[in-house]
């Protein structure tokens, strides 16, 4: 197990170290790593665009330079070991959350697919991280990059998705009679047309509703008439709720007119009732205005141990992230260049004084010579990491582990 040497600033005795640093390739440190042993992982590894990837292991897969599919093949084999780490040691209720840009989105998002199962996909989020767009070389200004999101086992996975802001009143504007909580009406009709008679077979069905009354039933009725559920361009469609759900809850759904350009038609509603304390779900575009950027990043690293490094994530975006986990969440980021997830774990702990523990990997890589890093006498990324990690433990608090 790693983390044994440990170089605690200020934590007590019985308090968990908020940080811990391990210098090392991370396909090594990670198999040391126990099984089912942290909650959330967000890595940022190198996005292949040329000069930031080596192939470093020694036997397995291609290497670079064999064209763009050998370069794809290239990095595809350097992360799926690492991935399949990443998915022994994450906890049954945990995620993962991974940047990448355009180069291996496409080629990302197969390989977790493949690792962690297509059903334990959760989101693939647009990050703008560069609200002028990108300046530089031919070809469109690019904004943004992708956070893919994957549970180990999405029916398990404590990740919550909502917001800190609460949801908007106005969003809500119907009322029942003797009811007090305000709803909003949404179509009980699946939208999503990869749902239909032929793939689910067993929801498309006849309800029966009433729409003077409103009344919905799973069987015929006095006034009710039976409606099946249909697209916008009258094709089948499958309802969202099974029928034993439909009489279990029949309070939560509205029967009612509906205009159409083909004329009148009645449908079925969801009730979603504005719950006190409801909060705002996580849009699946996130904008430096909410996350920063990376021109703050930049600045983040800087106002702590100087300009050393080029391509860090802002403290913001690793925050979010964190929002969405529990706040004793056990971290682990084996792809940590300059610590920026170590930071938030900190910034994030002060701030709700949560619990989080994380585990910052990264190799020895040689710092490029003529960086400000190199010139600054850094001749590794680990030794900002660490650099940063420390500064972070001797201004925030929480310690550091050298392992
Ligand atoms: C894109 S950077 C991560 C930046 C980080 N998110 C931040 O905000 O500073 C990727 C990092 O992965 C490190 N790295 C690449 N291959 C590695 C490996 N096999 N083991 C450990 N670290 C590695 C590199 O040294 C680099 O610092």
């Amino acid at each position: 197990m790693v983390g044994a040497e440990s170089s605690r600033s200020s934590p007590g005795v019985d308090e968990p170290v908020w940080n811990a640093f391990v210098e090392g390739d991370n396909l090594d440190v990670l198999a040391d790593l126990a099984e089912a042993s942290y909650d959330l992982i967000y890595i940022d590894p190198p996005y292949n665009t040329g000069n930031d990837f080596v192939y470093a292991d020694s036997v397995r897969g291609p290497r670079n330079g064999a064209g763009p599919a050998g370069r794809h093949a290239a990095w595809t084999a350097m992360m799926r070991p690492r991935l399949e780490q990443a998915r022994r040691v994450l906890a049954p209720t945990g995620a993962i959350f991974v940047s990448i840009d355009d180069h291996e989105v496409a080629h990302l998002r197969l390989l977790m697919d493949e690792i962690f199962g297509e059903d334990n996909f959760l989101a693939q989020v647009v990050v703008n991280l560069n609200s002028r767009g990108r300046q530089l070389g031919k070809g469109f200004a690019t904004n943004h990059e992708y956070l893919l999101v994957y549970a180990r086992a999405a029916a398990r996975c404590v990740l919550d998705p909502s917001s800190p802001d609460a949801v908007d009143p106005r969003d809500f504007p119907h009322t029942d009679e003797g009811e007090p909580r305000p709803y909003r009406r949404l179509p009980l009709r699946n939208t999503n047309k990869k749902f239909n008679p032929v793939t689910a077979p067993t929801m498309h069905y006849p309800l029966h509703g009433d729409p003077e009354t409103g009344e919905v039933r799973t069987t015929p009725f006095d006034g009710g008439q039976a409606i099946l559920p249909v697209f916008g361009d009258a094709t089948s469609a499958v309802w969202r709720w099974s029928a034993p759900l439909v009489d279990a809850r029949p309070g939560d759904l509205v029967c009612r007119w509906v205009r159409t350009r083909a004329g009148e038609r009645v449908d079925i509603f969801q009730k979603d009732w504005l719950e006190p304390g409801r909060r705002k779900k996580l849009r699946t575009i996130w904008l430096t205005e909410e996350v920063g950027s990376t021109d703050t990043a930049v600045a983040e690293v800087k106002a702590l141990v100087g300009p050393l490094f080029e391509s860090p994530k802002p403290t913001g975006l690793v925050r979010r992230i964190l929002s969405t986990m529990p706040s004793d969440a056990r971290v682990l980021d084996f792809f940590a260049g300059s610590g920026t997830t170590g930071h938030a774990v900190a910034l994030a702990n002060l701030a709700d004084t949560g619990t989080r523990t994380c585990l910052s990997i990264n190799s020895a890589e040689p710092t490029r010579p003529g960086s400000n890093a190199a010139n600054a006498g850094y001749a590794t990324v680990a030794e900002i990491t660490r650099a940063r990690l420390r500064a972070v433990a001797a201004t925030y608090g929480g310690g550091l582990s050298e392992g």
